[in-house]
């Protein structure tokens, strides 16, 4: 008896696992592959990027490398802004730097840096979360920056942990994004920032926007930039965000959104940064926390010339992801990004 009900169970199994190969077999691209539930969705399709099948999940995990979110299908950045080093080195890391400061502060080190920048104000919140906004005349241009929290590295780590510990809250062009971030954006906001980012635009209409941003400030130029459209501020098209350093900022729901508003988007990953490995995932599906496009990864360095890698998944398993704990606790990664102390920079006037 209870050898033929093992045996009935045995070839139900077989049934069921050649099923579940032959019903993700026979898909040839990631989209079609990933939306492929499999029966009562207990069987989902996975995607492997590095071979281009589809293949089975093992009790609806999918092995790692390979993906079953559609989101996280391999794409290519927009071949009308694509990432340098040199835009990097002349515009994200002074602007960033110089919101480390006070306005004048700023002023020093933007007039030492990019000489033609205006500065406007410099917003902050209660939290002491702070932004520098100024016009770019040159590159017709406004330009927002966030500073990150400050301190010792290890500081900056356990704070976002504390933070990314907290509860994720809905984010009004899309999705949920840490409770945190969202206030410190819409406290600075309500402090000033969208009101002058709206007069200044009036004043330049034919302007675009720059929003760059540290560590915190990454995820405070992410939701900035994503509600300067949905604010219709600016259209999609007219906007960059480069941030470095930024932690996961919201749930799978902001990361598509933040795409769809934000098309030219670019994280900087210097290495290992263990900042950028926050929330901690058991798997890279995960979608409780999700970066959005694009990772662009330092693999080696950030010395002029340094080679990087623009990675086609938001979350990538052959791109930062793929460092170590230990190769991320092995160096000051996270505040050294284009070999410069992006946080303490002001203090000799960015020279
Ligand atoms: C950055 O600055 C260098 C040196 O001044 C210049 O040659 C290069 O064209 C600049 N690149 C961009 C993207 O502004
Ligand atoms: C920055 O440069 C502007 C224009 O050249 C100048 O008026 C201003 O005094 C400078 N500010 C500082 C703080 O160096
Ligand atoms: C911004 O910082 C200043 C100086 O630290 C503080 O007095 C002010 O209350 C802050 N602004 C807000 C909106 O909290
Ligand atoms: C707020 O930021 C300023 C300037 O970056 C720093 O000097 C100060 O210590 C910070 N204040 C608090 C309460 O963290
Ligand atoms: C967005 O683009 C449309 C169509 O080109 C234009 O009419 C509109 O003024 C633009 N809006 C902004 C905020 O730039
Ligand atoms: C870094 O990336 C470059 C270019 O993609 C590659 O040639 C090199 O092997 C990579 N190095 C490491 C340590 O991953």
């Amino acid at each position: 008896m209870s050898i033929m009900i093992g045996r009935s169970l045995f070839l139900f199994y077989i049934t069921f696992v050649l099923y579940a190969w032959a019903h993700c077999n026979q898909h040839t691209d990631c989209t079609s592959c990933t939306a492929d539930d499999g029966t009562l969705g207990i069987d989902p399709c996975c995607w492997n990027p590095s071979t281009s099948t589809c293949q089975t999940s093992l009790l609806g995990l999918c092995a790692s490398g390979s993906t079953g979110v559609t989101y996280n299908c391999p794409t290519n950045p927009p071949s009308d802004f694509t990432y340098t080093d040199d835009f990097g080195r002349n515009y994200t890391l002074p602007f960033i730097a110089s919101a480390y400061g006070d306005f004048n502060q700023a002023q020093v080190c933007l007039n030492n840096t990019v000489p033609d920048a205006q500065l406007i104000g410099v917003y902050n919140d209660s939290r002491n979360c702070s932004s520098v906004l100024a016009l770019l005349p040159s590159q017709k241009t406004i330009v927002v920056a966030f500073r990150g929290t400050q301190g010792a590295t290890q500081f900056v780590i356990t704070a976002l942990n504390l933070i990314l510990q907290g509860p994720l809250v809905s984010f009004p062009p899309g999705g949920k994004v840490f409770s945190y971030f969202s206030s410190c954006f819409h406290g600075i906001w309500n402090a000033g920032l969208g009101a002058n980012l709206k007069s200044l635009k009036q004043a330049n209409s034919n302007y675009g926007l720059w929003v760059f941003g540290h560590s915190l400030g990454g995820s405070l130029a992410s939701l900035t930039s994503t509600y300067a459209v949905h604010q219709k501020i600016f259209n999609s098209s007219d906007v960059k965000l480069i941030t470095t350093g930024q932690p996961r900022t919201g749930d799978l729901n902001y990361a598509i959104a933040h795409d769809n508003f934000i098309p030219h988007s670019y994280r900087l990953i210097n290495v290992a940064d263990l900042v950028t490995k926050l929330p901690e995932k058991t798997n890279l599906d995960a979608t409780n926390a999700f970066h959005h496009h694009f990772e662009i990864w330092y693999n080696q360095s950030m010395l002029t010339g340094a080679n990087f890698k623009v990675c086609k998944q938001a979350e990538d398993s052959t791109c930062s992801s793929s460092t170590t704990l230990i190769q991320s606790l092995s160096n000051d990664y996270h505040n050294t990004y284009f070999n410069t102390p992006i946080d303490t920079w002001f203090g000799t006037g960015c020279v």
